[in-house]
């Protein structure tokens, strides 16, 4: 793909396809970090006085225009992000986004309304595609969050117009490329959550790129379950312990270490400061559950780490949400951070909780690079090709730089 080195912006109105999917709460953006990741592009774009008109969905209105859903406020905070004014539009294609695109004087930033206030967002509609295309003379794709969806603004308009990658969606390619595609080995990943059930194309994907996965959260126990270990009260899956046998054959097929937890945290009842016994895995009460590995695991796991070059984090290892189930989380996240700093381990984090688990333990800024993406960086994992990468990729050479 093009990053923005081959953009000659200066005149040209730039669509810029963001994620400004982010967390509100009481009508106010909650969680800068995708609008600061963005805020590089933009400024570039902006800077090298391109007409920068930025497109996004927000949340899943279905083809509704649903007021709670506006991306109005989020503008204002890219605006107060930014320092630099920027213009917003009451829709992303038709009469109104085509006046406001045509006020915009070079080194200006616009924000279109909602994309998903139109059906043909989601449906790809090559109607939909064209309408945006129409609005610029470029495409500059910066939301890797979202580019698991064939949406209009993040695939469908990459047909119609010379296309390139942001500087976000850059640094997310390049990151994930070094993790997983071309890592310096050993190679570890930290996989956790509450289901094997939803992880299995990850797992599988990932089994043959790592030499060691350490397994944590609910999944574990599913593991630990197929063994035979007594679990007592533990979230865990019975219809997967097939599944989790072969997964554990396979591992060992293809020279991959799998580690489960060896000791762990347990209580009767899952809320904050809970009576716990720490017991080693074959001890676990029959009236109670696993909440969090327990510190064998956690020196244990850290050893591994220690013998790694690069590692993948995708999961907390127990209930750290709540104290002091965060034990295993925040100490191995620690650590993580720790060994990066001192440049022994290229750490990458992505996906779902991770990053608030990782913000938790205070080890988020430590990492070598966290995503800002949920399901796509789990669809990266599973090995996936996604929609919006390869538009950028098809059509690679065929469209002349502009
Ligand atoms: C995200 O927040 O992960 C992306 O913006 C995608 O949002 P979606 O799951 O609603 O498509």
């Amino acid at each position: 793909f093009r990053n923005l080195d081959a953009l000659d912006a200066k005149g040209k109105r730039v669509l810029l396809r963001a994620d400004l999917n982010v967390p509100m709460r009481d009508g106010a953006v909650s969680d800068l970090t995708r609008i600061e990741r963005l805020a590089p592009t933009i400024r570039e774009l902006a800077d090298k006085g391109g007409r920068v008109i930025v497109v996004s969905h927000f949340d899943r209105p279905k083809g509704k225009r649903v007021p709670e859903m506006s991306l109005a406020p989020v503008a204002k905070s890219l605006e107060a992000t930014l320092g630099h004014p920027v213009h917003f539009a009451d829709d992303c294609v038709g009469p109104v986004a085509e006046a406001a695109v045509a006020a915009l004087k070079d080194g200006e930033v616009l924000v279109l309304e909602n994309t998903r206030y139109h059906a043909g967002e989601e449906a790809n509609d090559p109607e939909m595609s064209k309408a945006l295309a129409s609005l610029a003379d470029v495409y500059v794709n910066d939301a890797f969050s979202a580019a698991h969806r064939a949406h209009a603004s993040t695939e469908g308009v990459a047909r119609h117009l010379p296309a390139h990658a942001g500087r976000l969606m850059e640094a997310e390619l390049n990151a994930l490329t070094l993790a997983l595609e071309d890592p310096e080995r050993p190679v570890g990943a930290v996989i956790g959550g509450a289901k094997i059930s939803t992880k299995l194309d990850l797992i599988g994907n990932i089994l043959s790129k790592v030499d060691v996965l350490i397994i944590g959260g609910a999944m574990a126990n599913t593991f630990l379950a197929a063994q035979g270990v007594s679990v007592g009260k533990s979230l865990q899956e019975p219809g997967m312990h097939d599944t989790a046998r072969q997964i554990l054959a396979d591992a060992k097929a293809r020279g991959c270490e799998i580690i489960l937890p060896v000791d762990a945290v347990c209580a009767s009842e899952f809320k904050a400061h809970a009576a716990t016994t720490t017991v080693g895995i074959d001890q676990v009460p029959a009236d109670q559950m696993i909440l969090d590995a327990g510190p064998k695991t956690v020196e244990l796991l850290k050893e591994k780490l220690a013998g790694l070059k690069t590692l993948v984090w995708n999961g907390p290892l127990g209930a750290f949400e709540i104290e002091p189930f965060d034990a295993a989380t925040n100490a191995l996240a620690q650590e993580a951070g720790r060994l990066t700093q001192a440049g022994r381990l290229r750490s990458v984090a992505g996906g779902g909780d991770t990053v608030s688990a990782l913000r938790h333990a205070g080890a988020a800024d430590q990492m070598s690079y966290v995503s800002t993406a949920g399901g796509a960086f789990l669809e990266w994992l599973e090995g996936k090709t996604l929609p919006g990468i390869l538009a950028l990729d098809a059509l690679r050479g065929i469209i002349a730089p502009v």
